[in-house]
């Protein structure tokens, strides 16, 4: 069963009914104001900081779900009836329903009683402020009189507080009209230089600005008093819930059409220049109102959604493919390389599952997100390479997050997750062999963001791996600390008090239990700095990289290696987790996709055997399980991990970010069906027509399917922001495609399936545009390459002093 379709040309999903299953998202905005918005314009917008800087209101886990919105509401001012175009919040039976979910924006589109009804949603490039425009047109044969009503309601700055504090906020809200144009201005008058505002293109009929009296008493969204009166009632906000709602009346001719512009914006005056007249309390609008002005013109309008789709054009442009099997084409070419957009930006703070109040920027997730996305514009990878670096500790350990407006770690979680620091050893290499800016390693970065603690971003690297190190266990495998990658793998814990922080607990000294995931990812980790330091030229360093990597394999293969597969670690108890001899929780995907990515095994078929494991033990149809079998009960020396039922999250879900190891492992051992194989079974595209079990947007990667212990079996839950969209970019193109940056060119290794006679792709490398095409000549996956017509040696592409290169490759 479906609930739209892909329109590959027009790069939108089209969503066909208003009531998915569940609330479809999409997000808007690319640098500092963001929002999410749902199919029935539901969602709320922010600057920067989904907790700290919050604009609207929203309520996810509502009933109805996804409450709290865009939301416009039309009335028929000759019938008294009213209706909300995006179906929510008043549910009226529409004639006719699309949403269009494209590049950063969203537009929904009905018909009731001949009237149609679409409107488009989207953050201006390099602007604080979303537009929704409204374009209205009456279908009937006789004059309609309409009554038009915006609505947003504040929220009070920092989300959490407005959702908490309420014997302050009832007093605190503030807001002011000025010239049709609302502004929210709460804490203004003290500690913020920003406010709010909220405009429209029309002269107003009326407005309102306090939530009670636009609701009437003990009314909801769906039935709001003043569109029942179609009337605005003028009301300023003084405490309780500030909201902000236009009214405008227009008289459409039969065919006619008009448009209407609504503009939802942020905007910081200077600290010293707030006010205006200085010593009045009345906000200083001269720097805001010409802003205004520009976007409640049409013409700009237009101007500024071409400006954001021709920015996606040059960002998509960067990596191109056609292969035979459209779900790859459409992921790749499109909706993955989105998805890693919105996590690179948002990391995992703002989703329908996320309520932005949480989690900030998460250090492992931000570098892994990097991975996906440094390839569209190494420069902000940069950016946000010295950002993450900087909140890194002396000891080369990391807070496990970090609030996106301070970029400051976040105390209340801290730190000892043990793989986090080795995590940003990877984004910088991937940034390095992208971009060839070898400088970057030189910028003087701080600890923890303290001034006068700075030192060469390369001397962070050493200490990631340093830190590593200084923490190994009894066998000498890495200990844990709170958590690795599986953050609900807490060894460390033992927590037996509800409502205790599985992830902040820590009731051992933690000298003991130890991962074998960890020991992996020090492996690759170790690998690429030795491959660093070798294009540095410094032989001390690569020979010190190696034999850590070394050390730590054999380390691997005496303590790590369960017989048939990889362990999982070594508990509180130095017992096993992920063993045959464990009762449940027997084998882990996370260590055979790790440590097969840093080489072990490869040569001497330990990997060939853990991959058997996997598709015996773990793969389903619907994607890979995280271990077998799932825990049935709670055990207090495993930690969150046991506390979910089976089958769902981390215990024994799809947790889809891990299944791109496997499929990168697969592909390092030449198995190319196996690798896409395993793609297609999460690839969400692929997953469309079973959307009745998927119930998710077929568009973007959730972060879990429910495994095979689960009720809901291949159901899927927290879609967009998760590290799956990365690392499965990852697997598909420099992997699977073989498409892949090195420091000396761009290397074309393709593990594809058997059956593929070849494929295209264009890749925009270091400036430069490679047109590569791949056929097959025999079944196997030696690549022999021809560069501008002459055969070359090997399978990396030489940098060229050309614009565009033109590669085949020959598979045989
Ligand atoms: C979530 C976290 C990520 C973690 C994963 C597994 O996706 O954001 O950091 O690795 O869960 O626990
Ligand atoms: C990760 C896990 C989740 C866990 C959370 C704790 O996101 O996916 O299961 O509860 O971390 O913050």
């Amino acid at each position: 069963m479906k609930y739209g379709y892909f329109d590959d040309t027009k790069r939108e999903y089209v969503i066909t009914q208003p009531d998915t299953p569940l609330p479809w998202l999409n997000y808007m905005g690319s640098q500092a104001y963001f929002g999410l918005i749902s199919n029935t314009a539901g969602g709320y917008s922010f600057y920067r900081d989904a907790r700290l800087r919050r604009l609207t209101r929203y309520r996810y886990n509502n009933a109805p779900l996804d409450m709290g919105g865009r939301y416009i509401y039309l009335r028929d001012d000759n019938k008294a009836t009213f209706w909300s175009p995006s179906w929510q919040p008043t549910r009226n039976k529409l004639d006719h329903y699309t949403c269009r979910q494209g590049l950063g924006y969203t537009t929904i589109s009905s018909t009731y009683a001949q009237i149609e009804a679409s409107t488009r949603y989207f953050v201006p490039l390099d602007e604080t402020l979303e537009i929704w425009e409204l374009n209205l047109s009456n279908q009937r044969n006789e004059t309609a009189a309409l009554s038009i009503f915006s609505s947003i309601e504040f929220c009070l700055w920092d989300a959490q507080d407005d959702a908490t504090n309420y014997q302050r906020n009832f007093n605190t809200g503030q807001v002011e009209i000025e010239a049709g144009i609302i502004y929210h201005k709460t804490e203004y008058r003290e500690r913020r230089n920003h406010f709010a505002y909220f405009a429209c293109s029309e002269a107003l009929t009326g407005f309102d600005t306090q939530r009670e009296a636009f609701l009437g008493p003990y009314r909801a969204w769906d039935n709001p008093q003043v569109v029942e009166q179609g009337q605005a009632g003028n009301s300023e906000a003084h405490g309780w819930s500030p909201i902000g709602s236009h009214h405008v009346k227009v008289k459409l001719e039969p065919g006619e059409t008009r448009r209407i512009i609504f503009l939802l914006g942020y905007y910081e005056n200077p600290p010293d220049q707030k006010f205006d007249p200085p010593n009045s309390q009345i906000i200083n609008k001269q720097g805001v109102k010409p802003i205004i002005t520009h976007y409640l013109n049409g013409d700009h309008v237009q101007t500024a959604f071409a400006a954001l789709a021709s920015y996606w054009d040059k960002l998509l442009a960067k990596f191109q493919v056609a292969t035979p099997n459209e779900h790859t084409n459409r992921m790749v070419n499109l909706w993955n390389a989105y998805q890693c957009m919105v996590t690179f930006n948002l990391s995992r703070s703002a989703s329908f599952f996320e309520s932005g109040i949480g989690r900030g920027m998460g250090y492992r997730d931000s570098n892994q997100d990097l991975l996906g996305f440094v390839h569209k514009i190494p420069d902000r990878a940069r950016e946000r390479i010295l950002d993450i670096a900087a909140t890194q500790l002396e000891s080369g350990g990391a807070y496990h997050q970090y609030q996106p407006l301070t970029k400051k770690g976040n105390d209340a979680i801290g730190s000892n997750f043990n793989d986090d620091p080795l995590w940003l050893v990877l984004s910088v290499t991937a940034y390095l062999k992208e971009s060839g800016d070898g400088n970057i390693l030189d910028e003087m970065v701080p600890y923890d963001n303290q001034a006068g603690s700075e030192q060469p971003l390369y001397e962070h690297l050493q200490r990631s791996m340093q830190y590593t190190l200084e923490r190994l266990g009894p066998h000498g495998l890495p200990l844990i600390g709170r958590a690795d990658w599986n953050d609900c793998l807490n060894l460390n814990a033992f927590s037996a008090q509800p409502g205790e922080s599985f992830q902040t607990t820590t009731n051992k000294e933690g000298k003991v239990a130890e991962s074998v995931f960890i020991a992996g990812l020090f492996v690759l980790a170790a690998n690429e700095m030795a491959a660093l330091a070798r294009v540095r030229n410094l032989d001390a360093e690569v020979r010190h990289y190696q034999d850590v990597a070394k050390t730590m394999q054999s380390t691997i293969m005496e303590h790590g290696w369960d017989g048939s597969w990889f362990l999982r670690a070594y508990d509180d108890f130095s017992d096993k987790v992920g063993s045959k001899s464990c009762a449940e929780g027997q084998i882990f995907i996370e260590p055979q996709g790790m440590c097969i990515m840093a080489g072990i095994g490869l040569e001497s078929g330990e990997a060939q055997q853990a991959l058997q494991a996997v598709n015996e033990h773990l793969a389903t149809p619907h994607g890979i399980v995280l271990h077998q079998p799932a825990y049935s009960k709670y055990y207090l020396h495993l930690g969150e991990i046991s506390s979910y039922p089976p089958g769902y999250k981390e215990n024994a879900g799809i947790f889809c970010h891990t299944n791109p190891w496997i499929m990168i492992a697969e592909a390092l051992l030449g198995n190319g069906n196996m690798a896409h194989d395993y793609y297609l079974r999460i690839n969400p595209s692929a997953r469309e027509v079973i959307g009745d079990i998927h119930r998710s947007e077929p568009y973007v990667y959730p972060q879990m399917i429910a495994g095979r212990d689960a009720a809901t079996f291949g159901e899927a839950k927290n879609s967009w922001l998760t590290g799956t969209a990365a690392w499965n970019y990852v697997a598909i193109t420099h992997w699977i495609l073989g498409i892949r940056p090195t420091y000396k060119g761009l290397q074309v290794a393709p593990v594809i399936p058997q059956e593929w006679p070849g494929f295209e792709a264009s890749r925009i490398f270091r400036g430069v545009t490679y047109k590569i095409s791949v056929k097959r000549g025999g079944p196997g996956n030696k690549v022999s390459l021809t560069v501008e017509g002459q055969a070359i040696e090997g399978n990396v592409i030489p940098l060229l002093d050309k614009s565009e290169v033109i590669v085949e490759a020959m598979l045989w």
